[in-house]
């Protein structure tokens, strides 16, 4: 498949148990080849249970929102650095564009403080899992609530930024950075999904995009000690201890 990147098109779909229709679909889908075995050495989408995920090896990674039903009580969530850079000064619980939405988890967080939430995901592979992740959310009464407010959009969020197609109070930019310094089981399934995303390198492209669109505020998740994105100096900073956030209040 044209999108998937950095040797991955040796990713395939495993067709096994009772989900091989839908694996078939899914690999038509996502022009993706089918295959009936695992093998150690290449990635691949298995669609089971508990749902679909992405495997290499014994390292699997999925959408999950579940293990975020502890963060997104009103106290909880008023401490989260993400939901202080979100609301303060300037937006409140309006419509946000995630216009970098990866497996969906801080775009979750925003639904959860009350804002609607647009996300944007380019790469079809995670787009997919972010969409499975958002199926089974709907399904529990715990998280339905905030995934009723997130929609999801596959496709590069740029022109949608500049034509306004969804005119947002907030703009939320999360674009990969180089590296996210993780050790153990994490950096396993970080690197896992990397193998199908590159770094940002049009940093400058998707911020301009996001001054376009003329939201009340852009946030940019940034590491702790990284570069302002694009360089561009922000109006003020959340910090944090592995990652910043830097807020910029367009005029
Ligand atoms: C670091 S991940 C985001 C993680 C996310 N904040 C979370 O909580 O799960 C960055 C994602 O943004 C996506 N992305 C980057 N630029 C994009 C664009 N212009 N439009 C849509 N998706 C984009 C990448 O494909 C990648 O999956």
């Amino acid at each position: 498949m044209s999108e998937v990147k950095n040797g991955q098109a040796c990713l395939f779909v495993l067709a096994e148990g009772d989900f091989r229709s839908e694996a078939e679909e899914l690999a038509t889908r996502l022009n993706l080849p089918l295959r009936d075995d695992l093998s150690e050495e290449e990635p691949c989408l298995r669609l089971r249970e508990d749902g679909l995920s992405l495997w290499m090896g014994n390292v699997s990674v999925r959408g999950d929102f579940s293990r975020l039903k502890g963060r997104i009580s009103e106290r909880n969530l008023s401490s989260e650095a993400i939901v202080r850079a979100a609301r303060g000064r300037g937006a409140a619980e309006g419509l946000c564009t995630d216009a970098a939405a990866g497996l969906g988890e801080d775009g979750f967080l925003l639904a959860a403080a009350g804002f609607s939430v647009i996300l944007y995901e380019r790469n079809p592979v995670i787009a997919s899992l972010l969409e499975d992740a958002l199926k089974r959310a709907a399904m529990d009464r715990a998280l339905s609530g905030t995934v009723g407010r997130m929609s999801l959009r596959f496709g590069d969020s740029v022109p949608h930024l500049i034509d306004r197609t969804d005119p947002s109070d907030l703009i939320y930019l999360d674009p990969m950075f180089p590296q996210r310094s993780k050790t153990g089981a994490v950096k396993k399934k970080l690197q896992l999904i990397q193998m199908l995303e590159e770094p940002e390198s049009e940093e400058e492209r998707l911020l301009s995009a996001a001054f376009a669109a003329s939201p009340k505020k852009i946030v940019v998740k940034r590491p702790a000690k990284g570069p302002h994105l694009a360089g561009r100096e922000p109006s003020y900073v959340i910090p944090g201890k592995s990652v910043r956030y830097d807020v910029y209040l367009p005029e």
